[in-house]
């Protein structure tokens, strides 16, 4: 383990090294995106220099893909894997039916392409992720930079249809301009404390113009590997 870690690296940390057994030779293996998933790239670029194995990555943002290759894993495109064995990705929360909120890092549209397009998705996240009932952590809705105003104004109306008050919206932004993902869109984040119908939400928000993807991952991940800032590690 590197020295010197706060709690809540290490947490990250150990959580990103478990994962990382469930890789064998072989295997094409999905990349997450954020400060967890940049751990696990990191332990995986390691078991392939000590152990020779042959693993293949698609990652899900160019910052991931950037580290990959910097680890020497070899990196292709979705498109030139097809289907893939395996993602590790973090979270933001995850509940108790391993229902999770992604997109903390922008990343959620590839993220939730590679998960849906693997036989397994495994998250790592540091205990503090775990939720009794998702909706805390603001909900990221990726949506196209046209007219994002109106589709902004259209989230806020359906919401206001679904009865869920005292929220608001906000556009995510990255000092004084708007953050940009990698498909050049747009991120509004959903303040809702508690989401009550995760299943009904998703599929509304997907249907306002202009939404691209949001950020609720239902019966998508498969194993929830959860590291303690003590080092310790439970599997789910
Ligand atoms: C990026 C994500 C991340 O997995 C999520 O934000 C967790 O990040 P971190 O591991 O840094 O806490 O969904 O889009």
């Amino acid at each position: 383990m590197p020295m010197d870690l706060s709690p809540i690296d290490k947490a990250k940390f150990v959580a990103a090294k478990r994962a990382v057994d469930y890789v064998e030779d072989g295997m094409r293996v999905g990349l997450g995106t954020g400060s967890t998933a940049a751990w696990m790239v990191r332990c995986l670029g390691e078991i392939i220099r000590e152990e020779g194995l042959n693993i293949t990555g698609v990652p899900t943002s160019s910052r991931t893909a950037d580290l990959a290759r910097n680890v020497g894993i070899n990196v292709i495109s979705l498109d030139e894997a097809k289907w893939l064995d395996l993602t590790i990705d973090g979270a933001d929360e995850f509940d108790a039916d391993l229902n999770l909120i992604k997109g903390g890092g922008g990343a959620l549209l590839q993220e939730k392409i590679v998960a849906t397009a693997s036989d397994r998705m495994i998250v790592i996240a540091d205990v503090a992720k775990e939720v009794a009932a998702l909706g805390a952590f603001p909900l990221p809705v990726e949506v196209i930079p046209f007219g994002w105003q109106t589709s902004k104004a259209l989230i806020e109306e359906t919401l206001v249809n679904m009865d869920v008050l005292g929220q608001n919206t906000t556009l995510r932004m990255n000092g004084d301009t708007p953050f940009v993902t990698d498909e050049g869109n747009y991120i509004l984040d959903l303040h809702l404390r508690r989401i009550s119908n995760a299943r009904q939400l998703s599929l509304v928000m997907n249907q306002v113009p202009g939404v691209v993807e949001n950020g609720l991952f239902l019966d998508i991940c498969d194993v929830v590997v959860i590291g303690g800032g003590d080092g310790t590690v439970e599997v789910r």
